[in-house]
């Protein structure tokens, strides 16, 4: 992999996948809302001058997603993977998608977050990701997002939802850039142990859960495009 964009990078599986692809050698666009903020971003910066680049962008906004393609393609012709990571589990007020403590503010940020901004992050970057050999789109969706494996009660209501919706909107980008040659895959990355809530006894630690999704990125063929799959390169249902 040569040129990567990774939204949502200052920290959990946003962070280990900057780490991971600059030890494979590869270009890292790191971004995050608050770049200066995050201590592990700077000396990863101090390690790796040359192959990475941390810039600011909330996935959200508009205004930041334009001042971010302007940056990066100002500096790169191409861009040979984009990882839609950055993503919310709750809103403003903390465990508001249960029924009976439903927030609607809450759900449609989460929904902005997860489900809106990665769409409108493949439009503003289809420039450069065309000019790819091989692009690919990477969503990071979620077990939770499974309609079909919805069994269980708790709520999640927004989380879930907000996932089966980027699910969706894999599926109808494989199909609307099907002649661009651009691949686009929903990943579940497993139970991971990072700062999201309701991870503190998740059974993965990041650098496992990344290190398989990135041998399922590396592995992905024309034909996977539209595909949901896990961190360990098993389809999953949607
Ligand atoms: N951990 C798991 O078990 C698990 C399982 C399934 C799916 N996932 C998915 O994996 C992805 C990463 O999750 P994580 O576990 O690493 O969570 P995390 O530790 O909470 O990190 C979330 C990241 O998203 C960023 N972010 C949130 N809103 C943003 C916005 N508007 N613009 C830009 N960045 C934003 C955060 O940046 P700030 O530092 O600026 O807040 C942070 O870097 C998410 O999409 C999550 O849904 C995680």
């Amino acid at each position: 992999m040569k040129r990567i964009l990774i939204t949502g990078s200052s920290r959990g599986i946003g962070l280990e996948f900057v780490k991971q692809f600059l030890e494979k050698g590869s270009f890292v666009i790191a971004s995050s809302r608050n770049p200066h903020k995050y201590e592990e971003l700077k000396k990863l910066k101090n390690k790796f001058q040359e192959n990475l680049n941390i810039i600011e962008l909330d996935v959200s906004n508009e205004e930041s997603r334009d001042k971010a393609f302007e940056s990066i393609s100002n500096q790169l012709d191409k861009l040979d993977l984009l990882i839609n990571n950055a993503g919310v589990r709750f809103g403003g007020e903390k465990y508001s998608d249960a029924l009976g403590k439903l927030h609607k503010e809450d759900f449609c940020k989460i929904f902005l977050v997860n489900s809106v901004a990665p769409l409108m992050m493949v439009e503003k970057f289809l420039p450069l990701l065309e000019k790819a050999e091989k692009p690919i789109v990477i969503n990071i969706s979620s077990s939770s997002g499974s309609i079909t494996r919805r069994t269980r009660k708790g709520g999640g209501f927004s989380y879930s939802s907000s996932k089966a919706a980027l699910n969706m909107i894999t599926k109808a980008l494989s199909v609307e850039l099907s002649d661009s040659g651009i691949i686009v895959v929903s990943l579940h990355p497993g139970w991971v142990k990072t700062t999201m809530e309701l991870t503190k006894n998740a059974p993965l630690k990041p650098s496992e859960s990344i290190e398989g999704m990135i041998k399922v990125i590396e592995s992905l063929k024309t034909e996977d495009t539209g595909k949901f799959i896990d961190w360990q390169g098993n389809e999953f249902p949607w």
